[in-house]
């Protein structure tokens, strides 16, 4: 494995938080932070910030996301939004498969494979969450539902499309709570993703992507994550709504 065939890259999911004064507030902070990573550096928004969002960070090496997007282009899907409309927008990536989106509204792998096909279809970048729960680990079988996961996310994507796909390995158990997983455990799953990858795809293609590590990684603990060779970055809650912790982030994905 070699970490040089591919990219780091922190991106920041903001769940459901920051009104658009904090919003920009944040951003404003973030900018000549964000300005020194040798990564890439992602934002996950709110739909109600991401013009926002968009607008303030042109020209950086700042990219905005959404947290997710429906599979259809339009039609009577009340309260959902389109991949296109978040292309219109001005928007790079999306979060889809979030485990909040799986536990509290129904998601399942079937409609995490139709959204992660419809946001590649549209030209956005996808950030595809797989992680198992905690009784899940407990019961160990942990590879195989997180190959499952990966699986059926990308039935139908080929390998061009892949290009834009970063996987966010996210133990549901270790997300907001404080608990990480250890550097071990994150590397032996997200080693195990990308040799699901590699053989869906080929071993190539398996080393070009850039497979995330999400659930309470902070700045103390950031170091040794991103320092294991199978994980390329992190997808960030809580540190991500502080610039300075997110900076440290970044700091540590840019050795
Ligand atoms: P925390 O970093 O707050 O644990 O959240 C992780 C996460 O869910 C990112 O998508």
């Amino acid at each position: 494995m070699n970490k040089k065939l591919r990219q780091a890259v922190i991106a920041g999911n903001w769940k459901m938080n920051k009104t658009r004064p904090e919003a920009k507030a944040l951003i404003e902070e973030l900018k000549p932070i964000a300005e020194k990573a040798a990564c890439g550096v992602v934002i996950c928004v709110p739909y109600t910030n991401l013009e926002t969002a968009v607008a303030l960070t042109a020209g950086t090496n700042i990219k905005v996301g959404a947290e997710n997007c429906h599979f259809e282009k339009s039609g009577a899907f009340t309260g959902e939004v389109s991949a296109d409309m978040l292309k219109e927008v001005g928007v790079e990536y999306v979060i889809i498969g979030h485990s909040e989106r799986r536990q509290y509204f129904g998601e399942t792998d079937v409609t995490v494979n139709k959204r992660t096909k419809a946001a590649l279809a549209a030209g956005l970048n996808v950030i595809v969450c797989v992680g198992e729960m905690l009784d899940e680990r407990e019961k160990g079988i942990t590879d195989e539902i997180v190959a499952m996961q990966t699986k059926v996310a990308l039935l139908g994507v080929t390998a061009e499309q892949l290009k834009n796909v970063i996987i966010a390995y996210e133990p549901v158990w270790a997300i907001g709570t404080g608990k990480t997983a250890s550097a071990e455990q994150a590397n032996e799953v997200c080693s195990l993703i990308r040799a699901t990858v590699a053989k869906l795809y080929t071993q190539a293609d398996a080393d070009a992507l850039t497979i995330q590590y999400g659930g309470s990684m902070n700045p103390k603990n950031a170091a040794e994550l991103l320092a294991q060779p199978d994980v390329d970055g992190g997808l960030i809650g809580g540190a991500s709504l502080k610039a300075n912790d997110f900076g440290v982030l970044l700091e540590a994905a840019s050795i």
